[in-house]
């Protein structure tokens, strides 16, 4: 039998108190930039919205966007367990809308779902589950609905916190997302549960930690107080572009006639696959 070519829910499962890494990413180039530095897990995450399509909040985010990035995603990703959030709008009508938006996921590279709620989407997370698709959770601040109404603020009601997260183990999830949950908070409820806790602003008690890339690299301006930026990418970005556009404006790009007779394969190594021109 052959084994799975990607790093399955069963495995992450088992990662409890394993400390591990997860990062957005939105692309094929960037998912290979993840998968290269060493992450196994990658989040396709509704982020999308902000960080690559321009809009204010992940409300705008449709399905079919969430399907096109995560198949991009696949595309640029070999081992990567590579989980894609439903977005607004494609899970909360029924079981059946939840499954049939799940499965167009699935089809389109997502080795998993990911959904926002705690025991109000529980029979969601059961639906799906049951219909063989591996399921995790989101609890604590939920930006789909935040955006619409309590606004982005930490999240402290511990009582409503153990209880989502009990909610969302026993209907089974096989990992949660904690996200803007007091460390304190965070750290009970990582203890309490089997599966393992992924947090972003929820503290260093949690088994996982999960960034958006974008926020770790410098690509994106507004920067969440927990994030970390590792690199000044946007800064490099425009230091290279201004760069090519001052070469074209002084004439010192392209340097001359010769550079054009290049083979196609020396110009594009990765994808030149016809003969030789
Ligand atoms: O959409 C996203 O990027 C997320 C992470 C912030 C957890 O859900």
């Amino acid at each position: 039998m052959a084994l799975p070519r990607r790093l399955t829910s069963n495995a992450i499962r088992t990662r409890k108190g394993a400390r591990f890494p997860v990062v957005t990413a939105y692309d094929a180039p960037f998912g290979r930039c993840a998968e290269a530095a060493g992450f196994d897990v990658v989040l396709v995450g509704d982020s999308l919205g902000m960080v690559v399509l321009g809009y204010e909040s992940t409300n705008q985010v449709t399905l079919d966007d969430m399907c096109r990035h995560a198949g991009a995603v696949a595309r640029g990703t070999e081992r990567a367990h590579v989980m894609v959030d439903m977005p607004f709008g494609s899970y909360e009508a029924s079981d059946e809308h939840a499954i049939t938006s799940a499965v167009a996921l699935v089809r389109s590279g997502a080795s998993s779902v990911k959904l926002e709620g705690g025991t109000s989407v529980a029979p969601r997370i059961a639906a799906i589950a049951r219909a063989g698709i591996p399921v995790v959770a989101h609890i604590g601040l939920l930006p789909q609905t935040a955006a619409l109404a309590s606004g982005f603020r930490r999240q402290t009601d511990r009582r409503a916190l153990l209880a989502d997260a009990r909610a969302v183990q026993d209907a089974g999830a096989f990992s949660v997302v904690l996200e803007m949950v007091d460390p304190e908070g965070a750290a009970e409820t990582t203890a309490m549960l089997s599966i393992p806790t992924i947090g972003i602003g929820a503290g260093i008690a949690c088994d996982g930690q999960v960034l958006v890339m974008h926020d770790v690299l410098g690509l994106y301006p507004h920067v969440p107080s927990f994030a970390k930026r590792y690199a000044e990418l946007a800064t490099d970005a425009t230091t290279a572009l201004r760069a090519f556009a001052e070469d074209v404006r002084a004439g010192t790009f392209p340097i001359g006639p010769e550079s054009a007779r290049e083979p196609a394969s020396a110009l594009y190594p990765t994808i030149a696959r016809g003969p030789e021109v």
